[in-house]
């Protein structure tokens, strides 16, 4: 397609400190996002732990565009595009499953996981017609860290690992969490569709000052101190990691308490099993920081959300439309803990869920306020005058401070400018 927006544009709608309100209402700008970002940049598609078995598939996606990630019999992983070579019929509607080959229910011709055209029924009809050309469509760059997997529309571009930039070392701080150094997502997604532009659920993400206001019922229900790590007086940060990424690092907060697993409202003596194979797997002082420290809250550019437990991918259809693919968090060799997960999770983002539904409500009237023709401009310059820059190099702000929001802003416009 042809992109409508020129630099200038881009420049002219987003500024240091604010962005036009059209960025998240104009259908136009949405496909552009798609040419610009989603099909372009590397965007998370699944975790190899969903595709566990040779034969393996899982139904993902990439934006609008419907993904099978397979594992093939020689264990490789694939991202296939649901859409048959012949004449375009969806190929798969199963949500996952265990297949050597999918058959297209319109004609049947069948392809192998891998991708490859096997079989037409009546062949007679196709003489002289080169099979090889007719395999499935794939997402040409596939790559993974750690065992998320990443797909990207490019054929060339910067690599996962230079897309990744900083946002591996939270990656890895996350799955140290669990005593054999790996996560699996085998707790099965719970889907939210908002309608809303996808730049307010990732800018909401890492945003630090609405915790106390939109969650204030479910922190007062639970009794959680979790609000209290978003106050005005929270030693807690928010950080840009640069290439888009961001994260709300409360580790100062929980250095303060020095309680193994507070940040999970709970504390060690209920999970001896869990501490000693810690113990056992990093040594007594390192377990016990990283059960201080706990697991990261991290946006990944543009769709993977790392929630202290769970993740959050997010999906844009739309201009005003956006699903929330949620699972919760589940660390290898840790079973008590993974049973919290799980249940905290239904509790926060579950379908009678106390957390998520008050964002969406956010997300919707916003979708709507925003539409309203004046004033033109959102205002993002909380905390601009005290940003600062970390022993790391990061720019960091107090974590109420909109230091994430500018930054993804900046990122952004770099997308939307490149040709
Ligand atoms: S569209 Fe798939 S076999 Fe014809
Ligand atoms: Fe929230």
């Amino acid at each position: 397609m042809s992109v409508m927006h020129g630099p200038s544009k881009w420049a002219s709608l987003i500024r240091e400190e604010h962005v036009h309100g059209s960025l998240y209402v104009d259908p136009a700008i949405f496909e552009a996002e798609l040419e610009k970002i989603w099909y372009r940049t590397w965007v998370y598609v699944g975790h190899a732990s969903e595709v566990p078995q040779p034969n393996d598939f899982v139904m993902k996606s990439i934006g609008p565009q419907a993904v099978i990630m397979t594992r093939d019999s020689a264990g490789r992983i694939h991202l296939l595009l649901n859409r048959c070579s012949h004449r375009g019929n969806q190929l798969c509607l199963t949500r996952k499953g265990n297949a050597r080959s999918f058959t297209c229910p319109y004609h049947g011709w069948s392809f192998a996981n891998d991708g490859q055209l096997r079989a037409v029924p009546y062949p007679s009809g196709y003489e002289g017609v080169d099979k090889g050309g007719l395999g499935l469509g794939r997402v040409p760059r596939i790559d993974s860290y750690k065992g998320f997997v990443f797909g990207s529309f490019a054929a060339q571009g910067p690599s996962l690992e230079q897309h990744l930039g900083a946002a591996r070392e939270a990656i890895d701080r996350l799955v140290a969490n669990s005593p054999e150094g790996e996560i699996e997502i085998t707790a099965g997604f719970l889907k939210h569709r908002v309608k809303s532009n996808w730049k307010f659920l990732f800018e909401n993400e890492t945003d630090g000052y609405h915790p106390q206001f939109v969650h204030a019922s479910i922190f007062s229900v639970a009794d959680s101190r979790i609000g209290g790590l978003y106050g005005a007086k929270s030693t807690a940060v928010t950080r840009y990691l640069g290439d888009g990424h961001s994260e709300n690092d409360l580790r100062p907060e929980f250095r303060r308490m020095g309680n193994r697993l507070a940040w999970f409202g709970t504390f060690a003596e209920k999970f001896p099993d869990y501490v000693s194979r810690m113990q056992g797997a990093y040594g007594a002082d390192k377990a016990d920081q990283i059960m201080i420290d706990g697991t990261p809250h991290i946006m990944v550019f543009p769709n993977l959300f790392i929630a202290e437990i769970q993740i959050f991918v997010l999906q844009a259809v739309a201009v005003d439309d956006t699903v929330q693919h949620v699972t919760a968090l589940q660390f290898k060799g840790a079973p008590e803990l993974n049973r919290r997960m799980r249940q905290q999770t239904m509790g926060s983002v579950g379908s009678a869920g106390f957390l998520l539904a008050d964002d969406a409500e956010m997300y919707e009237r916003t979708q709507r306020g925003v539409q309203s023709r004046d004033p033109e401009w959102l205002f993002l310059g909380r905390g601009k005058h005290r940003e600062r820059v970390d022993e790391q190099g990061f720019l960091v702000g107090d974590v109420t401070d909109e230091v994430a929001s500018r930054g993804f802003w900046k990122h952004y416009r770099s997308l939307m400018d490149a040709e």
